[in-house]
């Protein structure tokens, strides 16, 4: 099959999270002219595509999540003419664009929902949405114990136009600001399919589906057992995700995707507790991919690591579907904040875990990236940016931590704007005389910056590089089968081998332990450190080529 057709199994895909990337117009927040000034750099950090959160205009209650209209910019981010100037010079470039699309729910301010909020509950424009009668004697009580992901209650009492409540409930498994979708309704159907082709025609090659395993809700809308249990990063079967019937959607939407010319590809974000019940989304005729989220909250230990490796592959393999690895997004704290050791809530991390936490962030990226199937990463993290913990709280704007009354601090911290240069008021997010950036900046970022690491041929972005470079020309690394050296993987060591006919074999070790452990006879390609007296040190992964 030609490169076109299948460049998304073994892609690097890079997460663009709007806000925070680059601003263009100097008023503290990210958009799409700044991300275009920056596409040089994203083409030589090697990327094969980029996937930008959403971009469509928002009330912004949930950092985009909330879309009140699925084909059109948020005048925040710029306009539909921007995006396609992005796409044009992404593609000179060859660089490939993912949008993001919400489909289990809308935001308030979308015309559906404005549109039943003008109408009695029960009519005819609610029954686009979840809007169901509340239990006790004037429905003053929710129609079920469902809570809601980010805290609190899952569902919100319509009140009517004089504001009394109306006993009618509407269901909101996020924010009340996001009320979910009834994907019963054929409008809410149409409303996707025209989405996907508004986007797909204007050149999008591909989609990343926000809470892919929701959508569909049980008959009924029966009581969960155990309302404590009700988190999105725990997931257990629950009537409200990986219903059945949400197969069917991406079944439609398959055929969609495949009548263009190239094909449209998909990416399911669906948070499920098996690698075998995702490659359920991913047989061949509904997603192509889907986030693989078991390394995203692994601990730095050599055996877990492992056993996801094996598990995943053998899952995905099931269905012919590629795996894909991620250690950071937008919704967990930065990986250097996460593996160098406990932080809790709001305890800031010391230098010393932050530097430990930094070597093993980028051990572990060059893991990942010498994994078989699609690597994402999230902007910054070829920095080694950590969690910004001590941010103002009046600051935040994450609904987890203003629905939980800062008990979870929510995701801000990860989504802290990027430093480029090592001077300015935003370290260069934003022009010059632009606007301090929505999130503050910690100062030391100055030292983490884009201009002060271009000067280190050692620093985590030049390794970064460096690293994405050798996995393009290395055909074992982008086609070859995963062999695992099962002597070798043992005292925190992982050892595998990739393995491609007529190719040179790469092995990579990733010392997860607490000793040096040898390299092996051939070349070094790339390294997240320095060798140790041609030993790979512990916190350090290293590639090697043989002929054997
Ligand atoms: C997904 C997004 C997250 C968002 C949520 C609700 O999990 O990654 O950022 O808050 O969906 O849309």
């Amino acid at each position: 099959m030609s490169e076109q057709l299948v460049w998304w199994r073994n892609a690097v895909v890079y997460q663009i999270y709007p806000k925070s990337f680059a601003d263009g117009n100097g008023d503290g927040v990210g958009d799409l002219s700044g991300a275009a000034s920056r596409l040089d750099y994203l083409q030589a950090l090697g990327v094969d595509a980029v996937w930008f959160s959403p971009i469509f205009p928002s009330p912004q209650c949930d950092g985009g999540y909330d879309v009140s209209d699925y084909r059109d910019i948020d005048p925040l981010f710029g306009t539909i003419a921007d995006a396609e100037r992005f796409i044009q010079e992404a593609h000179k470039r060859r660089i490939r664009v993912i949008l993001d699309v919400v489909p289990n729910h809308s935001s308030i301010e979308h015309p559906f929902f404005i549109e039943a909020m003008k109408t009695s509950p029960g009519s005819a424009a609610w029954q686009r949405f979840h809007c169901v009668q509340g239990k006790g004697a004037n429905g003053e009580l929710p129609p079920n114990n469902w809570q809601s992901i980010f805290g609190g209650i899952a569902w919100t009492q319509i009140r009517n136009e004089t504001g009394a409540p109306t006993g009618w409930w509407y269901l909101h498994l996020f924010d009340s600001g996001q009320p979910d979708l009834n994907w019963n309704h054929p409008d809410v159907v149409k409303e996707f399919d025209d989405t996907l082709r508004f986007w797909f025609d204007r050149g999008v090659d591909g989609i990343r589906i926000d809470v892919a395993q929701g959508m569909v809700k049980q008959a009924g809308y029966p009581d969960v057992k155990d309302v404590n249990d009700a988190t999105l990063l725990d997931p257990h079967a629950r009537p409200y995700f990986d219903q059945p019937e949400v197969h069917d959607i991406y079944r439609r939407w398959r055929k969609i995707a495949d009548s263009y010319d190239a094909p449209r590809v998909f990416v399911a974000e669906a948070w499920l507790d098996t690698p075998e019940k995702r490659a359920r989304y991913l047989r061949a005729d509904e997603l192509h991919t889907g986030f693989n989220f078991d390394l995203l909250t692994a601990e730095w230990n050599a055996e877990a690591w492992k056993r996801i490796i094996t598990d995943s592959i053998a899952a995905d393999a099931l269905v012919g579907a590629p795996t894909t690895w991620v250690t950071e997004n937008h919704d967990v704290r930065r990986s250097p904040t996460r593996y160098g050791g406990r932080v809790v809530h709001r305890q800031v991390a010391t230098p010393q875990h932050l530097a430990l936490g930094r070597v093993r962030a980028l051990a572990a990226m060059h893991t990942i990236l010498a994994l078989p199937g699609t690597t994402y990463l999230f902007n910054g993290q070829e920095l080694g940016l950590e969690e910004v913990i001590d941010l103002d709280d009046a600051q935040r704007q994450d609904p987890h931590f203003h629905r939980t009354r800062g008990e979870h601090l929510g995701r801000d911290g990860c989504r802290v704007p990027m430093p480029w240069s090592r001077t300015g008021v935003s370290l260069g997010f934003g022009p010059p005389t632009g606007s301090q950036p929505w999130l503050s900046q910690p100062a030391s970022w100055a030292m983490l910056s884009v201009e002060a690491q271009e000067a280190s041929p050692s620093s985590s972005l030049n390794r970064t590089r460096r690293a994405i470079e050798v996995r393009r020309t290395q055909q074992a690394l982008l086609c070859g089968a995963l062999e695992w050296d099962n002597d070798r993987c043992k005292d925190g060591v992982v050892v595998f081998r990739r393995v491609f006919a007529g190719h040179p074999t790469v092995v990579c070790i990733a010392n997860m332990g607490s000793t040096t452990t040898p390299a092996v006879a051939g070349d070094l390609l790339c390294t997240s450190g320095d060798l140790v007296g041609g030993e790979v040190p512990p916190n350090t992964t290293a590639w090697f080529a043989t002929r054997d």
